[in-house]
């Protein structure tokens, strides 16, 4: 607030009885030397000392030589701070240190400090402030964006530097208000300054989601811990930052951050690329996805969930069920429960065809089928250059 504003509501005589002022009221005081004006103190007058100030382009040192250094007065000239208790100098003399014109208090709630739209002065004399080569910078103030608004982020729209012009109040190439961000879909990304009250909705810097999206679930795929307007599109790039974890991209986690199995996002994700039940080698993603090579790749996020299942599966996400699977046979397991895949449950044990006799059981596939099974009816599985490998599973009957 400025300092003397109290004093200019209430009236300068007020004002000078509010600051103690044992001199006559303003008028005797005037006749005494005659270097001012009688309207010295009076806000109303041609000849008050601050519109003054400003015709001698703010050269305050020129009244320091009689009022003092300081402004404490002298011998030949009363003290200024009576009234400016912190001194004419001071930054909030002639406009408040923190001002509540057109969009200042929100920029200020939102922690943005002055030193990203100005060069903020030391002192009332730095060049630039309000006085330029001697004489005075005529209004309006200067706006000079270097900060988080000259920002240009990756694959960003930048033109020109940051701006503001006050004929029209309005903001362009402001990277905070989503003017450079490649394709946002802001409604304002433009502001004006003097736009008035209410928050500001997602939707002014950027569409939520922007255009570009196909899914307004943010939190998947931006952590929502990510500093907002920092300058960074925060966009995990690991293959696990959105789904998975640090042992495999796969679910769980899944997207909505489940981690068992009845939910479909997790389901049999774990049995399928790391079979344990040791039926068959572990499967890779594309067994059943076709795999992004970066997040930005097509066809991976650029369509609204569910994800996709190669088409060949079968796959039917209302009974979690595969279709047409060949690794299942004639079997539909379902995707989310467990149990769903053990001898007997793909083909007979043995198979009931001629090949077979019925009595057989699993000690005696090994009989004609050693390179699959053991003398115990287990899968056998050799080492492979890229991980175990086995005769089961892998589309071939091994048969005499
Ligand atoms: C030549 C010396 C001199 C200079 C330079 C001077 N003043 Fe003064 N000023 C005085 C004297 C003496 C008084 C008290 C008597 C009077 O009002 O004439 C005074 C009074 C004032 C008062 C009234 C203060 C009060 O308590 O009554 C104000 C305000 C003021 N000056 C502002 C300024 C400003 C602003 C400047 C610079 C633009 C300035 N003066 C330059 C000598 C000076
Ligand atoms: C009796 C009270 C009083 C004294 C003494 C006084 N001022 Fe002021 N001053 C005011 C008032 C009132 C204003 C106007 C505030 C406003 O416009 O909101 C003001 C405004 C100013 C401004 C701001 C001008 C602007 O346009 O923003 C400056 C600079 C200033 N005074 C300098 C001085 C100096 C220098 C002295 C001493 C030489 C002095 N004042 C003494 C009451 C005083
Ligand atoms: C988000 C950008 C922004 C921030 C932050 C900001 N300002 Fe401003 N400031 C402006 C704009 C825009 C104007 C209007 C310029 C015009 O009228 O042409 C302005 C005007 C001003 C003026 C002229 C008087 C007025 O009220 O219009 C002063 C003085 C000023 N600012 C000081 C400050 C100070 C001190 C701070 C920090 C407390 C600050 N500003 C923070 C953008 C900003
Ligand atoms: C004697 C009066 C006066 C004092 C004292 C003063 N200012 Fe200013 N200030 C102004 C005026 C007038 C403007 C508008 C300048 C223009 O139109 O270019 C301004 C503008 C500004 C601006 C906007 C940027 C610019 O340069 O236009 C900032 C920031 C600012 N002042 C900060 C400060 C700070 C910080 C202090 C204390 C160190 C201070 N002011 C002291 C009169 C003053
Ligand atoms: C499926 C993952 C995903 C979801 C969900 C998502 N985003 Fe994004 N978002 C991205 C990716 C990836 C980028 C980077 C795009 C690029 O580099 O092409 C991005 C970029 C952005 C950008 C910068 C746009 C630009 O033009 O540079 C904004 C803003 C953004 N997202 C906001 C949102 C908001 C708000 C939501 C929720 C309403 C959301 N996103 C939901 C993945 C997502
Ligand atoms: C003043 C402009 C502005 C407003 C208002 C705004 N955003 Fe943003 N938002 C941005 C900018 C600029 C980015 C670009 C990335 C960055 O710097 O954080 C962004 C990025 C994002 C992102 C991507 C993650 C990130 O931070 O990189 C999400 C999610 C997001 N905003 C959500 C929201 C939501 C939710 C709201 C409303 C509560 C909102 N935004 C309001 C400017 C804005
Ligand atoms: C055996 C087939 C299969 C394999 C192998 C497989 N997935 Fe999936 N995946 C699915 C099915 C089925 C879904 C569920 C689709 C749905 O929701 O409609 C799915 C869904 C997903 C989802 C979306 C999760 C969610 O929350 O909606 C992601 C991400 C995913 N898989 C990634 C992977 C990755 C990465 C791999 C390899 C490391 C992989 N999958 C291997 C079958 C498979
Ligand atoms: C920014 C978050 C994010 C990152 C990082 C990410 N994914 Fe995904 N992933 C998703 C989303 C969202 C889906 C669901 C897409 C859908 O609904 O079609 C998905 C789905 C998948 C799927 C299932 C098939 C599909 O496209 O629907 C696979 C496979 C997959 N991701 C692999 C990867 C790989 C490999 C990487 C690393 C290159 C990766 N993901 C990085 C968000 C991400
Ligand atoms: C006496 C020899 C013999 C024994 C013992 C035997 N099989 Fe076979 N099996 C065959 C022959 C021959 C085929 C047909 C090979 C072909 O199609 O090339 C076959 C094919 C299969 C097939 C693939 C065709 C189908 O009908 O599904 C499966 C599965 C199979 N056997 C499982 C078993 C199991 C399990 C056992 C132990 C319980 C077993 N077999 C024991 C000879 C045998
Ligand atoms: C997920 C379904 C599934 C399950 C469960 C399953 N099998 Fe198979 N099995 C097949 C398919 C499909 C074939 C056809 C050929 C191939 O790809 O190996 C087959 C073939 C065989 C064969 C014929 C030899 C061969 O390699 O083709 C034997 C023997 C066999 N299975 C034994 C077993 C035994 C023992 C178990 C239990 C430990 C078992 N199977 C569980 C799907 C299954």
């Amino acid at each position: 607030m400025r300092s003397v504003i109290a004093i200019v509501a209430a009236g300068v005589c007020a004002a000078l009885a509010a600051c103690s002022d044992p001199r006559p009221p303003a008028g005797d005081g005037c006749a005494k030397t005659g270097v001012h004006g009688c309207g010295v103190l009076d806000p109303a007058s041609e000849e008050f000392h601050g519109r003054v100030l400003a015709e001698l382009d703010w050269d305050l040192d020129a009244c320091a030589g009689c009022h003092g250094a300081d402004f404490a007065g002298t011998t030949k000239a009363p003290t200024c701070r009576t009234c400016h208790a912190d001194g004419p100098t001071a930054c909030n003399t002639c406009h408040e240190a923190t001002p509540t014109t057109g969009a200042h208090a929100r920029h200020r709630a939102g922690g943005v400090t002055c030193d990203q739209c100005h060069r903020v002065p030391t002192s009332w004399k730095d060049e630039g402030h309000i006085r330029v080569a001697g004489v005075a910078d005529p209004a309006p103030a200067e706006v000079t964006m270097t900060d988080r608004a000259a920002i240009t982020p990756t694959g960003g729209t930048r033109t020109a530097a940051p701006a503001f012009d006050p004929a029209t109040a309005t903001c362009t190439q402001v990277y905070c208000h989503g003017d450079v961000l490649a394709a946002a879909g802001g409604t304002s990304e433009q502001p004006r300054w003097s736009t008035p009250g209410g928050p500001t909705p997602c939707t002014s810097c950027h569409g939520q989601p922007p255009p570009s999206h196909a899914s307004n679930a943010c939190a998947t795929c931006h952590p929502a811990s990510a500093p907002h307007i920092d300058g960074v599109v925060d966009v995990p790039t690991a293959c696990d930052g959105c789904h998975g974890s640090a042992a495999s991209p796969a679910p769980p986690r899944d997207l909505a951050g489940n981690q068992f199995i009845t939910a479909i996002g997790v389901g049999a994700h774990q049995a399928h690329l790391t079979a344990p039940s040791r039926l068959s080698a572990p499967l890779p993603c594309a067994t059943c996805h076709a795999v992004p090579a970066t997040v930005t790749a097509a066809g991976h996020i650029d369509s609204a969930g569910p994800a996709e299942v190669v088409a060949a599966l079968g796959w039917d996400r209302t009974t979690a069920t595969c279709g047409t699977a060949w690794c299942h046979r004639a079997a539909r397991p379902v995707w989310t429960r467990t149990g769903e895949a053990a001898c007997g449950t793909c083909h007979g044990v043995p198979p009931a065809n001629a090949n077979h006799i019925p009595t057989f059981t699993l000690r005696d596939c090994v009989l004609c089928h050693p390179n699959t099974v053991d003398g115990f009816g287990n899968i056998k599985f050799v080492a492979g250059p890229s991980g175990p490998t086995t005769a089961h599973l892998d589309g071939d009957v091994d048969a005499p």
